[in-house]
């Protein structure tokens, strides 16, 4: 019989891999395991608990938020609260940094950054979402960690991962030595160990970008789409074209099978639309420990100066030689 690895027995045996390996960060992984459980089961009845829908308020990005994006949001923070190892979470549903000063996190010293809900349009229609998280050690040794502990490069990342609520629901997630890939068994309520070591595809025939906006894009990325359209039987082109909406499904799948997802900048948004702490920095260091590339186009985007919790990037991220190419087009323009 083959046996089953979950993800509680997976965090405690690589604990001594960590750099910081006293239990923590394994305590920390486990709560979020826990508080994407939560959401797994009110994301897999929303039609029925009457939570579908708009909330009615808009969050600082000035996005419609979702009930489901205040649920999630309310459901990770809980946890992180309560679990004792977490000083701030950054979230995208929060304007400001949600500083945890209770009994049982006294000594604290990792910093979370989420989004508690990635694609939040999809879940009236039912179609995938996900959350991103990424983690970091606060820098300061004294007193309440601060707003310079948030603004790290996402090259300080200690862990990042993201979990995609699909036809199954699976927790991805790095602590900078490899990827792994867990899938809810609902039968027994555990994330178990199903995709070991992670690898991106060098190569893939999968673009996912929202081409509605095509007009607007600059002529390099214009190029690129261009490039990804025209029949080469060498190169595997044309290439396919899948978007779901959700950044999570569509790197998901750029992950298993090879692949690019792109959000670029426009001449409305120069810096894109997504964000650099909560979901650009995550992916980056989730793709590359798989082999893959992230890019804004121009540079890294582990290596981009944070400025403020909710900045946003440009974003180039899967398969190296797909992202070397989109890179190389909108370099010929600029
Ligand atoms: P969120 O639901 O967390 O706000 O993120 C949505 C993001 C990303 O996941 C998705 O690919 C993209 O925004 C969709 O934006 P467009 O509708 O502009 O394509
Ligand atoms: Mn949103
Ligand atoms: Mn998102
Ligand atoms: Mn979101």
């Amino acid at each position: 019989m083959k046996s089953i690895k979950t993800l509680g027995q997976f965090i405690i045996e690589k604990q001594a891999d960590h750099p910081y390996a006293k239990g923590e960060l394994s305590r920390l992984l486990r709560d979020i395991g826990i508080a994407a459980k939560i959401v797994n089961r009110e994301v897999n009845k929303a039609g029925l608990a009457n939570i579908l829908g708009d909330a009615g308020s808009v969050n600082i990005q000035g996005e419609g938020q979702k009930m489901l994006d205040i649920y999630a949001n309310e459901q990770f923070i809980s946890a992180l609260t309560s679990g004792g190892e977490c000083c701030i979470v950054v979230s995208e549903e929060n304007e400001d940094c949600v500083y945890i000063d209770n009994e049982v996190s006294q000594d604290a010293k990792y910093i979370v950054a989420i989004d508690p809900l990635d694609g939040s349009s999809n879940i009236d229609v039912n179609v995938s979402v996900g959350t991103i998280f990424s983690i970091y050690r606060r820098k300061s040794t004294e007193g309440r960690a601060t707003l310079e502990d948030v603004l790290q490069r996402g090259t300080d990342q200690i862990a990042a991962g993201y979990i995609i609520y699909g036809s199954s629901t699976m927790l991805v997630y790095t602590t900078g030595k490899g990827v792994n890939g867990f899938t809810l068994d609902p039968s027994i309520g555990e994330f178990c160990l199903s995709h070991p070591h992670m690898q991106m595809p060098k190569e893939g025939n999968i673009y996912s970008i929202n081409e509605g906006y095509y007009a607007h894009f600059p002529d390099g990325v214009k190029k690129y789409i261009k490039y990804c359209q025209v029949e080469d039987a060498k190169t595997h082109r044309p290439y396919t074209s899948r978007y779901t909406g959700s950044m999570v499904a569509d790197l998901h799948r750029s992950l298993v099978k090879g692949g690019i997802y792109m959000y670029p900048m426009t001449a409305h948004a120069p810096l894109g639309k997504l964000r650099l702490v909560y979901e650009c920095n995550p992916m980056a260091f989730l793709v590359e420990q798989a082999g893959g590339k992230a890019s804004n186009g121009y540079e890294r985007i582990l290596e981009l100066e944070v400025k403020e919790p909710h900045q946003r990037s440009a974003i180039f991220i899967g398969s190296e030689n797909m992202v070397n190419k989109a890179e190389e087009m909108i370099a010929c323009f600029s």
